[in-house]
């Protein structure tokens, strides 16, 4: 079976062709057209721009991703599309370009949960993870603990209440003068620095619950870079990427081993595009050793967002019979 899958819920279009042979799934292209640059001017997502964006890209990157897989849209048995969570007008440019597919050439649309599609990344891997298993979904725009129950069937059981780690990340680089997005110039600074030298509150909220609150770290980095402007003093960067990070690292750490002391689980997955940062995943390695459970993430190259983990979702959510017809909607909220 061979998916054709578009994703557009933030500011990366991308389209890729993903092929299932007996229920192993493989990537035959997966195009990606970053807007980071147009973004960047502005220090964060302009949402206006990244419509437009989209609409300007979606048309030549599914065209070049069934080039690049070698196959044609008559070769084609699903279209897998993300319709939520996202920005609504930047779904809506990817949704309605694979409804005009999906109608023209007759094939079952299938919308996909973009969360969902970031921990199908993994499905890729070889073993890949088989429900039931705990998720990490750590990215820009989320960080929630879920348990897969099935492919299709998930229960949230931990989420941020304020920012997400990525978003945070992306502030405290900011902070300290890294273009958008900081994530990963804040993983590679963080080296150069001590992790140990300014003390941040931890972003696992402590009432028993699965869930984070960034916003503390966040706003602990900004009262320490004013209170040393107002000495004069000169910024310690790198130890500002060190201790931010160790800070939000452990604390997902902490909230993790609580959430698989809670379910049980001995299989964790992890995806989104902070699962891509190298001080986490040596601690999640460390976490799956001691704890003695299966640890699956994806290659860095598919934690950000792109098509082939949609399409991989997809396969799943058709394999289920979740399809749609052409009233399928866009939505904001992450539902
Ligand atoms: O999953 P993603 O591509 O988009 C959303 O669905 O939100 O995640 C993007 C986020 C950005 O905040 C970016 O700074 C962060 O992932 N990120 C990183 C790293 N690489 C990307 N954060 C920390 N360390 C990294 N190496
Ligand atoms: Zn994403």
């Amino acid at each position: 079976m061979l998916i054709l899958a578009i994703e557009s819920s933030c500011d990366e279009t991308s389209a890729a062709v993903v092929e299932s042979t007996e229920g192993v799934l493989s990537i035959k292209s997966n195009i990606i057209a970053s807007q980071i640059e147009r973004h960047a001017l502005f220090g964060g997502v302009v949402p206006e721009i990244a419509s437009r964006c989209h609409t300007e890209a979606v048309s030549r990157i599914t065209y070049e991703a069934l080039e690049r897989s070698g196959a044609s849209v008559s070769d084609i048995d699903i279209v897998g599309v993300t319709n939520r969570p996202g920005l609504i007008g930047a779904l809506l440019v990817g949704l309605n370009f694979a409804k005009g597919l999906a109608c023209s050439y007759d094939l079952p649309l299938v919308p996909v949960h973009h969360i969902r599609g970031h921990i199908a990344a993994n499905y890729f891997s070889s073993p890949a993870p088989k429900p039931p298993f705990l998720a990490l979904a750590v990215s820009g725009g989320h960080t929630s603990l879920i348990l897969f129950k099935s492919y299709t069937e998930c229960e949230t059981i931990g989420r941020t209440r304020d920012d997400a780690a990525g978003e945070a990340f992306d502030k405290a680089g900011r902070l300290i003068g890294l273009p958008y997005p900081g994530g990963a110039a804040m993983d590679k600074l963080a080296y150069e620095g001590d992790p140990e030298a300014i003390k941040l509150p931890s972003a696992a909220i402590p009432d028993g619950s699965l869930d984070f609150s960034f916003s503390g770290i966040k706003t602990a980095v900004i009262n320490y870079i004013n209170t040393l402007n107002q000495k004069g003093e000169e910024l310690p960067r790198a130890d500002i990427a060190a201790s931010f990070t160790q800070a939000a690292v452990s604390s997902v750490i902490k909230k993790l081993g609580a959430a698989l002391d809670r379910t049980g689980m001995c299989r964790l997955a992890v995806a989104g595009g902070v699962a891509a940062n190298s001080h986490l995943r040596r601690a999640l390695e460390e976490l799956s050793e001691k704890r003695g459970i299966e640890l699956f993430i994806p290659p860095a190259s598919l934690c950000g967002d792109n098509a082939a983990m949609i399409g991989a979702q997809a396969y799943y959510e058709y394999l289920a019979g979740n399809t749609a017809d052409a009233s399928l909607n866009a939505y904001a909220a992450h539902i």
